[in-house]
């Protein structure tokens, strides 16, 4: 009998046991659940066993970015084309195509940013670009200009206002006017200046700028000077380039290619070249090097208040394409040759950053 109590009392004993442990369950599992909704978490997945290689990622590692400039295409592009238009930089179709208008925008931004303006978007530009840095397109003129666009435009200026841009990018527009080439030995004065060979010819308002200049440095003591060329058909231009591959190849020993990409950076191909355009003078001095000659230095210094520029220089190379030729002048007028030079930018780079795209 006192056998039989004890077994009932067990078993109470058990059966209280088991139902408080089946409660004890239910409200761990409901607070587990609770608890991942709060966090807003999903169960760890056990990841099934299989023969993978294992890759590590070290987040601190840069990620790579690819370089994008002319010829790049894709995605990326588009989006820089989206960002580029967003700033007021880009203005043709998102095409993912990284064409000349592409580069210009980006020549523009980079111009505006401080930024090497090479046209090519590597890191640094990116960086720029996508930040808060990153400025708006300039609408405004570039600064207080001494003299306005004339009403009708001369030829050498587009229908915005900005003066033409010949470069290995951009030929001489097809069907083009010149307005009035002149005769420069027997239209400029001898005592100011000598024109090496008869027969050069350039545009009037160039020449008209370029005596002007050449009577002020004059009269500051910088008297010899000497036009070697000015305007060029594109016949000539072309026995120029082919003359200096032909020195490349004789005289360097480079292959036909090479010789030819050497050439690219000191003579234009025909139809790309500025002295096409009637507005470009190589000025020199009479058996010397121009380079590092008074007349180049006071050139450098002073060209900008005549409305001419230094086309081609050293820290411009990038943009220009062109090997430092500090004896290629270009008239492209004071309204613009000023601001230019107040704010180092290249023709490229002025048309970039102030013309319409
Ligand atoms: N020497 C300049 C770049 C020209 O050929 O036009
Ligand atoms: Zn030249």
């Amino acid at each position: 009998m006192k056998h039989n109590i004890k077994r009932t009392i067990g078993l109470i004993v058990l059966a209280a046991l088991v139902i408080a442990a089946a409660i004890l369950g239910v409200r761990v599992a409901g607070l587990v659940e609770l608890t991942r909704i709060e966090m807003n978490t999903t169960p760890t997945p056990v990841p099934p066993t299989r023969n993978v290689m294992q890759v590590t990622i070290d987040p601190s590692a840069p990620t790579p970015q690819p370089v994008l400039r002319s010829g790049s295409q894709g995605e990326e592009v588009r989006q820089l084309q989206e960002r580029l238009q967003q700033l007021g930089y880009y203005t043709s179709a998102v095409d993912g195509q990284f064409g000349p208008g592409t580069r210009n925008a980006v020549i523009a931004f980079q111009s505006q940013h401080g930024l090497a303006a090479d046209g090519i978007v590597g890191e640094g530009t990116k960086a720029v670009l996508y930040s808060d840095a990153a400025q708006p397109k300039p609408t405004a003129p570039p600064t207080q200009v001494p003299t306005a666009v004339p009403e009708i435009a001369p030829a050498w200026v587009r229908s915005d206002g900005m003066p033409l841009l010949v470069n290995r990018d951009n030929p001489m527009p097809q069907g083009y006017q010149h307005m009035e080439l002149v005769d420069m030995s027997s239209y400029c004065p001898g005592s100011i200046v000598k024109i090496k060979y008869s027969g050069t010819q350039a545009e009037r308002v160039a020449v008209d700028a370029l005596i002007s200049m050449l009577k002020a440095a004059h009269t500051q003591g910088v008297t010899v000077w000497q036009v070697s060329a000015a305007y060029r058909g594109e016949s000539y231009q072309q026995q120029l380039f082919d003359q200096q591959v032909q020195e490349y190849i004789d005289n360097n020993g480079l292959s036909y290619a090479n010789a030819v990409s050497a050439t690219r950076k000191t003579v234009l191909e025909p139809g790309y070249s500025e002295h096409h355009t009637g507005l470009a003078f190589d000025i020199t001095v009479p058996g010397v090097a121009f380079k590092g000659t008074e007349q180049a230095e006071w050139l450098a210094a002073n060209c900008w208040d005549y409305g001419f520029i230094i086309r081609y220089t050293e820290d411009k190379q990038e943009v220009t394409g062109i090997l430092p030729e500090p004896w290629h002048i270009r008239y492209v007028g004071v309204e613009h040759s000023i601001p230019m030079h107040r704010q180092n930018l290249c023709l490229e780079e002025y048309i970039a950053v102030y013309g319409s795209n």
